[in-house]
């Protein structure tokens, strides 16, 4: 089923929604317009010709049952003490909306991937803009409900989707944009250790031995979860050492 712009617009606790057949990236197009638009405006799309990841990857979004949309929220400078861990908090806001849909085995990938059986099934890419109001996040969501096709040139790893659930794709997206909402707004009240141990439970590496990819290095330990700020916290020759969310891959061994 199409996505349905009054119904999403109705679901809404703030702002506006925008739905497009076709678009070059939801977040592209948010961030064109963040000066203007409102907190909490959702676009959202169909399918995208320039849908991307992290580090200028591309995010393969074909015309299908995958959802591909992005959220705005404006922050004073002084609410967001981590903007990092924002991205941890929207994995699990997704994870939990998914497991009370009954899905099973769902896990995240610190910082920002969401696994279904194993394999990547959704990615989050927040980009932001700063000026004197504040910074202002745009946080792009895409899940593969039910990918039509796969181009493997894109999708150079292990990838799964949701379609054994036949959701309501738009009953579905307001769940998501309403609970997200309601989270971007208590963040700067709650900070991200409200969320430290929830987003433990879905750690899909947990207790488990895994490298860390930076530039030009590999790092190894064995993931014993997160801290209070969202930093990975490995074990190594017996110790424990943070790692702060930036430009690095986790892989497990
Ligand atoms: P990391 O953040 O640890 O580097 P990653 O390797 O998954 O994780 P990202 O930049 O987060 O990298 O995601 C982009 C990658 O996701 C692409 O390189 C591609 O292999 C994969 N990908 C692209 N589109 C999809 C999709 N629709 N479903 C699943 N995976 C996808
Ligand atoms: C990743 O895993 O690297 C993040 C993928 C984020 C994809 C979503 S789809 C909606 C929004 N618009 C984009 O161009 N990217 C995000």
């Amino acid at each position: 089923m199409k996505l349905n712009q009054s119904q999403i617009q109705d679901a809404l606790l703030c702002g506006q929604a925008f739905v497009f057949d076709e678009i070059n990236s939801t977040n592209a197009y948010l961030l064109e317009h963040y000066q203007t638009f409102e907190q909490g405006t959702v676009c959202l799309a169909e399918t995208q010709t320039a849908g991307r990841g992290r580090r200028g990857r591309t995010w393969f979004s074909p015309e299908s049952e995958n959802l591909y949309f992005s959220i705005l929220w404006h922050y004073k400078q002084e609410e967001l003490d981590n903007l990092p861990a924002l991205s941890l908090v929207v994995s699990l806001i997704i994870a939990e909306a998914l497991q009370a849909q009954n899905v099973q085995d769902i896990q995240i990938k610190w910082p920002n991937d969401v696994y279904y059986q194993g394999k990547k099934m959704g990615g989050i890419l927040i980009e932001t803009k700063a000026n004197r109001e504040g910074i202002h996040l745009v946080i792009g969501i895409g899940l593969n409900l039910g990918m039509a096709q796969v181009d493997e040139k894109i999708v150079t790893q292990a990838w799964s989707d949701l379609s054994q659930y036949h959701f309501d794709r738009n009953k579905l997206v307001c769940d998501l944009v309403q609970a997200l909402q309601k989270n971007m707004k208590i963040y700067p009240l709650v900070g991200f250790s409200h969320y430290q141990e929830r987003w433990q439970t879905f750690n899909i590496f947990q207790n488990q031995a895994v490298k860390l990819i930076a530039n030009d290095h590999e790092i190894h330990g064995i993931s014993r979860g997160i801290n209070e700020q969202g930093e990975l916290v490995l074990e190594q020759n017996g110790e424990l050492n943070t790692f702060a969310i930036g430009e690095m891959s986790l892989r497990s061994e």
